[in-house]
């Protein structure tokens, strides 16, 4: 898990001005809000007086107030109010950590992470969201199972013909799944995209032709470690656009945000008929993500046997690689043994800005060239 990447938090409807939202990310609470103007906040959940969770506390006024003595944060994390300390000055390190946000989808995103704006690497943008003639479901369930595990199952064009034998995938001829798949670099991932020679006996409603010439090509990419898509092309007018947009909760859970576009069947009889079969997939796909051992990828390749259908997992596990030599990979052992006697937080861009922050910072990886030690001793 990483910081310095944009992490799905919520469906825009589920954060209020009533009501505060506790959200689970990175192992670490996050409280979500939205100020007067509707604009929504994130931020690290721990009060930085003794400790209260200001997402069991109330949202006033368009600040979230925590509940054991009233203190109340704006949506920038300072401390605007201090009931205990009357008219008196309220310390300047009364601030807790206050994440970029960017809602966008119908989902409130936040930049978990400290990299100023130019630095950060991007919320993917579809293009098509919104666009006349597009249509979106979306779609957030979780999963026991380890994010990069779940975004590498989304990479795989070889696992279609066993584990969606019934939905019509794509599916690789013999000769194609036997090379390596062609990859191109994207900025911050990297993509296939194919023609697969799908038997006409394999279509279904939904994956046969409707209108315009056949394509019949598919492909999926990724950007950041948790940002996947998948385009499903029949023909120019018959598309699925599916975008997958993860949220790591820990180690093992993993909430994920789906989107599904579509520039035909826009017909409303057919959000059911096509959610059906598309949650059917999702999950196929679950049902062997949480029997995965060992549960998170191995950080090196000799735990496993790759073969060429599997070029896409490498190039993923490249990525990775590089994120962690920036030293932005979690530190998930450290941070498990001393939790219970430090209330950390991921660094916000404001801690670039600012000193005198209250509450260490999450442990992270070192990067470098220990990194690279790392994955290649497998520890
Ligand atoms: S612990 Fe939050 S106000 Fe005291
Ligand atoms: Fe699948």
């Amino acid at each position: 898990m990483y910081i310095n990447f944009w992490y799905p938090i919520a469906r825009s409807e589920e954060i209020t001005a009533d009501k505060p939202l506790r959200v689970e990310l990175l192992t670490m609470l996050f409280v979500a809000f939205r100020d007067e103007a509707g604009g929504a906040h994130v931020l690290a959940d721990t009060c930085v007086h003794r400790g209260g969770s200001l997402s069991e506390g109330w949202v006033k006024g368009g600040r979230a107030v925590c509940p054991y003595h009233g203190w109340e944060y704006d949506g920038s994390g300072v401390c605007t109010k201090v009931p205990s300390l009357a008219n008196k000055k309220i310390p300047a390190r009364a601030k807790v950590d206050s994440y970029p946000v960017q809602e966008r989808y119908g989902i409130v995103f936040a930049f978990l992470g400290d990299l100023p704006e130019n630095e950060r690497p991007p919320l993917y943008d579809v293009e098509e969201y919104g666009t006349e003639g597009w249509k979106s479901q979306l779609y957030v369930y979780e999963a026991a199972c380890n994010y990069e595990r779940s975004v590498e199952n989304g990479l795989d064009p070889i696992h279609n013909e066993f584990v969606h034998p019934l939905q019509g995938a794509p599916t690789l001829s013999p000769e194609q799944q036997a090379s390596p798949v062609p990859m191109e670099d994207i900025p911050w991932g990297s993509k296939f995209y194919m023609h697969y020679p799908q038997k006409k006996e394999q279509l279904t409603k939904l994956t046969d032709v409707k209108s315009g010439e056949r394509v019949g090509s598919a492909g999926s990419w990724f950007q950041g470690p948790n940002q996947l898509v998948t385009w499903i092309d029949i023909s120019a007018e018959n598309s699925f656009h599916q975008y997958l947009f993860e949220a790591p909760v820990d180690e093992g859970r993993t909430r994920i945000f789906f989107l599904n576009m579509r520039n035909w069947l826009l017909e409303d009889e057919y959000d059911m008929r096509i959610e059906k079969p598309t949650l059917d997939i999702v999950q196929e796909d679950v049902a062997v993500l949480e029997s995965l051992r060992p549960v998170k990828t191995p950080p090196n390749n000799t735990k496993e046997i790759l073969v060429p259908g599997d070029t896409v997992v490498l190039k993923y596990r490249e990525w990775l690689a590089k994120w962690d030599a920036n030293g932005w990979r979690i530190d998930a052992a450290r941070l498990a043994a001393e939790r219970q006697g430090v209330a950390f937080a991921i660094p916000s861009p404001g801690r670039r800005e600012s000193g005198n922050w209250v509450l260490d910072t999450i442990p992270l990886q070192p990067g470098g060239e220990q990194a690279i030690q790392r994955r290649a001793g497998g520890a």
